[in-house]
């Protein structure tokens, strides 16, 4: 998070002053850096020097136009998991053979725009969505190139919502099943079987897991030419985690250290695969998205009012689970610091929004630097899976979102209207 940083107890954003953003664009404000994004995939791009590979950014964790064309123009792929996606990838300017379209729930017209538009690959996750596959293709007169999502069942060590790779979740093939459902994929018309793809789970803190399943894959594709099957690519999933905890020190702040927060640079990550992977002498193809643009991105809220009961202090801001789900969803903890420090004193909160359920909170029980109406306070690391978890419930409007570079700032997404409402 080298780009969002304290200056003489100032919170910046490369050379922007975050409080300045607050009181010109108001709050709830997502604010964007685009130096840590594209560093961030440039780091994980360039970790796989000359091997044959593409780094695809996984377009849910954050989906803003302006976002995807700078990543498209670094020269990522894109992962994509809807006919939305796909229609905004397109728009971004990914190249149709760096798109690769996975998700456990395909409707017909989304796999059927995905073979109009020539996409590299479909990754299909049952036999009935293969035949499906194969019968929309041969209507279309086309072949579908496609990969099948294996299940590893390997224990990610993530949280349960976010842990997809476990014999127990919805996603990909179970290890009996793989063999059949490949001999079904090449047997079917119009079907072109060319990868195998896993996604093990997201916000992974160590690099163990991902290693158990590089080595499970490249096993599989030795089966699978085995039974002459030519498997040509391997899609190796997302799931890089970042830390959340004291990403941003000062002194007047707590130190607030989880222990999943020891996680390796992502090029560690993908350092301790590639010489499993690239025995298989395929190309790579990786989907992270939270570690290209986690710690790029702060949730600007300003304090309403603090209030104290017999139970608990509580200080209610301006955005709640309507403009970040992640902590009412899954516990998910974000730093929450002041735009400027002005004290030392520090007290224990409750930072909860406005929203009618108790559910709704950005911390519990946090320790943080005390505070009073109208502060103006930055959510850190909300660059991934923030905006796009955004909603209109109780009748909110989504915020706007800007994007830093340098000393420029540039609106990227305005914020709703009433209007909105409506629609
Ligand atoms: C299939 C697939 N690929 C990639 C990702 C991106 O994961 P992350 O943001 O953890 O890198 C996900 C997220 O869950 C996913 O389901």
């Amino acid at each position: 998070m080298k780009h969002i940083y304290y200056q003489e107890g100032q919170l910046y954003c490369e050379q922007v002053r975050l409080h300045d953003l607050a009181e010109e664009y108001d709050t709830p404000l997502y604010v964007y850096s685009k130096t840590q994004i594209l560093e961030n995939f440039n780091a994980i791009n360039g970790a796989f020097g000359e091997m044959d590979h593409v780094t695809c950014y996984a377009l849910k964790a954050n989906s803003n136009p302006a976002v995807l064309k700078m990543l498209a123009e670094a020269g990522a792929g894109a992962d994509v998991v809807s006919g939305g996606e796909l229609f905004l990838a397109l728009r971004a300017g990914f190249p149709q053979q760096k798109i690769t379209f996975a998700g456990v729930g395909k409707r017909e017209d989304e796999i059927e725009y995905a073979l109009k538009e020539n996409i590299f690959s479909i990754s299909v996750e049952s036999i009935q969505e293969l035949q499906l596959v194969s019968l929309v293709a041969n209507r279309l007169n086309t072949t579908a190139q496609v990969s099948i999502r294996i299940n590893p069942d390997i224990d990610a060590e993530s949280h349960p919502y976010i842990t997809t790779g476990l014999k127990q979740n919805k996603f990909g093939i179970e290890s009996e099943k793989i063999q059949e459902t490949f001999k079904i994929a090449k047997s079917l018309p119009s079907i072109e079987i060319h990868g195998i793809h896993t996604h093990i789970g997201s916000q992974i803190t160590k690099v163990e897991p991902f290693a158990a399943a590089a080595k499970l894959v490249v096993d599989w594709v030795a089966k699978l030419r085995a039974d002459g099957i030519g498997i040509t690519h391997i899609d190796f999933g997302g799931g890089i985690g970042v830390p959340y905890a004291n990403t941003i020190k000062h002194e007047a702040l707590p130190v607030d250290e989880l222990p999943e927060n020891q996680i390796p640079p992502a090029e560690q990550f993908i350092a301790g695969v590639l010489p499993t992977l690239q025995q298989a002498g395929c190309s790579v193809w990786v989907e992270p998205g939270r570690s290209i643009v986690a710690d790029a991105g702060v949730l600007l809220t300003k304090v309403l009012y603090t209030k104290e009961t017999s139970a608990r202090k509580f200080v209610v801001v301006d955005a709640g689970m309507t403009e970040l789900l992640r902590p009412s969803l899954y516990g998910a903890y974000h730093q929450i610091v002041p735009l400027s420090i002005d004290t030392f004193v520090q007290e224990k909160v409750d930072v909860v929004g406005p929203i009618c359920e108790s559910g709704d909170f950005l911390a519990r029980d946090r320790l943080m630097p005390k505070t009073k109406q109208q502060d103006l306070l930055a959510v850190m690391t909300v660059g991934a899976y923030g905006f796009v978890s955004a909603s209109n419930y109780n009748g909110r409007l989504r915020p706007a979102e800007i994007l830093v570079n340098g000393d420029r700032v540039r609106v990227i997404r305005p914020r709703q209207t009433f209007d909105h409402l409506l629609q």
